[in-house]
């Protein structure tokens, strides 16, 4: 039996299709394995943009008070956040590169996170249509070194919501959920 972590999945596409689907497998697996897992949808946060007023470089803090410090926060203090995500224009939706520009304000203080997971979504059955995801999420995370982008589910073939009943991947988001832990301490 490995050892209890906590567990962060942001369900990002704002409807709920394929890659929440994918990240309600992973959260299956991991909860099987012992793992505490929260999920949090951005269906339902209000997440400003980052405007680039440079006041969290002063004060620690942003200047809006929405859904972002709260889903920071929770980022900061999991043992390891997986980002469950469809694929848009080649990267990943405005909604979470808005998250992670609004957790500027984090880029210097301690976090407990060590492991990411992305699991992406995309019509398109191309290898190449996840290049800017993992390329965006990495950009991400030379603010925090200590965590690194560990494992990665990519699919793609499924457009419609729905589409992904069935599909293997499904077996093995379960799967990583359950084995996240069981290789690496
Ligand atoms: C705005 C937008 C942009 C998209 N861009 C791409 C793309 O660049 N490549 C691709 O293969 N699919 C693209 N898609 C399709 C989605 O990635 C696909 O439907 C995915 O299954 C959606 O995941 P979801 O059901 O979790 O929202 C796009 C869809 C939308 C709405």
């Amino acid at each position: 039996m490995t050892k209890s972590r906590n567990i962060v999945v942001i369900a990002a596409s704002l409807r709920r299709g394929n890659s929440e689907r994918l990240g309600d497998a992973f959260i299956e697996g991991a909860r099987a394995a012992g793992h505490h897992v929260e999920k949090i949808s951005l269906q339902t946060k209000k997440i400003r943009y980052c405007t680039g007023c440079e006041a969290c470089a002063v004060t620690g803090l942003c200047v809006f008070s929405d859904d972002a410090p709260d889903i920071a926060e929770k980022i900061m203090n999991a043992d390891a956040v997986v980002f469950a995500l469809p694929v848009y224009f080649g990267s990943i939706p405005g909604q979470l590169k808005t998250l992670f520009d609004r957790m500027t304000p984090y880029f210097r203080k301690p976090y407990r996170f060590r492991k990411v997971v992305v699991l992406a979504c995309a019509d398109q059955d191309r290898r190449d249509m996840f290049t800017g995801v993992k390329q965006s999420v990495e950009s991400w995370l030379y603010a925090f070194s200590k965590a690194k982008l560990t494992d990665t589910l990519f699919v793609g073939g499924v457009n419609h919501a729905g589409d992904i009943e069935g599909h293997p991947a499904l077996k093995q988001a379960e799967a990583l959920g359950k084995n996240l832990y069981s290789i690496q301490p």
